[in-house]
């Protein structure tokens, strides 16, 4: 079985953006970025992560690392040297541990939804259930229990087909790669001590209403990190860039001026 993913969006030329999906999402989140990216002289790049989206589970674990040293060998693949790394929650913790190994391979970082400390044991316990629920039962049980807290009321009462669309994502993730980027995230380093050392543009993106990785983890990311901006989205919980995409987008696409 193929340890890289083999299902990504490409589009547009120019300077490229990495778009790292969360859990237990895949690439097609990214819709509304990738549009925007590819019009304004962006290549956006999209892949599905190891085990989700088209891709097929490789074992019982996916490491940040591995999913990291993933995205390394598909920008090799498609000739990019060096990206703008963006990702929303797993895929933020994606984007620190790409950061981690592979520096020179990083001009920006945007991290979204996302928290720099490791779990504690009670968190890691809690992902160790949920991934053995969801081998016994699947996805629904995850889709039900979640998409009150992946989702702000205005987006639950306002926006049906965001709504479906999350929730179509999560029940067509498989149930293996779901519970293997569970027990990955569980064992992932603590990114915190790795923040002050970012000497890159980073941008931190977070949803008012985000209950799952609040408001006060996106300050201490932005505390941290000597060069960043904090962008909050009003009437956004966990899914930023669905729930507000033209507010998530302005915030991008400004931070990304400065590299054009
Ligand atoms: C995600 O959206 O990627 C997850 O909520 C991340 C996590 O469980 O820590």
């Amino acid at each position: 079985m193929s340890k890289r993913p083999k299902a990504v969006d490409d589009a547009g030329s120019g300077s490229t953006v990495m778009l790292l999906h969360g859990y237990p999402f895949d690439r097609s989140m990214w819709r509304e970025q990738i549009g925007l990216l590819s019009s304004q002289g962006y290549r956006a790049i999209a892949p599905d992560l190891r085990g989700l989206g088209e891709t097929r589970p490789t074992g019982q674990v996916s490491t940040m690392g591995d999913m990291a040293r993933d995205v390394a060998a598909l920008m090799d693949e498609l000739k990019v040297d060096r990206a703008v790394i963006c990702g929303l929650s797993m895929g933020g913790y994606v984007a620190l541990e790409f950061f981690h190994l592979f520096p020179a391979r990083v001009s920006r970082l945007v991290l979204a939804g996302t928290r720099a400390p490791a779990d504690n044991e009670q968190e890691k316990l809690v992902r160790e259930q949920q991934a053995q629920r969801i081998l016994a039962e699947g996805m629904k049980g995850i889709a039900d229990a979640t998409l009150p807290k992946l989702l702000a009321p205005k987006t639950l009462n306002e926006k049906p087909r965001v709504v479906a669309q999350v929730r179509e994502m999560i029940l067509r993730a498989n149930p293996q790669g779901a519970a293997a980027a569970q027990r990955g995230m569980a064992m992932r380093r603590d990114y915190s001590r790795d923040l002050p050392g970012i000497g890159l543009g980073t941008l931190v993106i977070v949803g008012r209403a985000d209950s799952i990785r609040p408001v006060a983890d996106a300050e201490f990311m932005h505390r941290m990190v000597p060069n960043s901006r904090l962008k909050i989205i009003e009437d956004a919980a966990h899914m930023t860039n669905m729930e507000q995409p033209a507010v998530f987008n302005r915030a991008l696409v400004n931070f990304l001026g400065l590299i054009h």
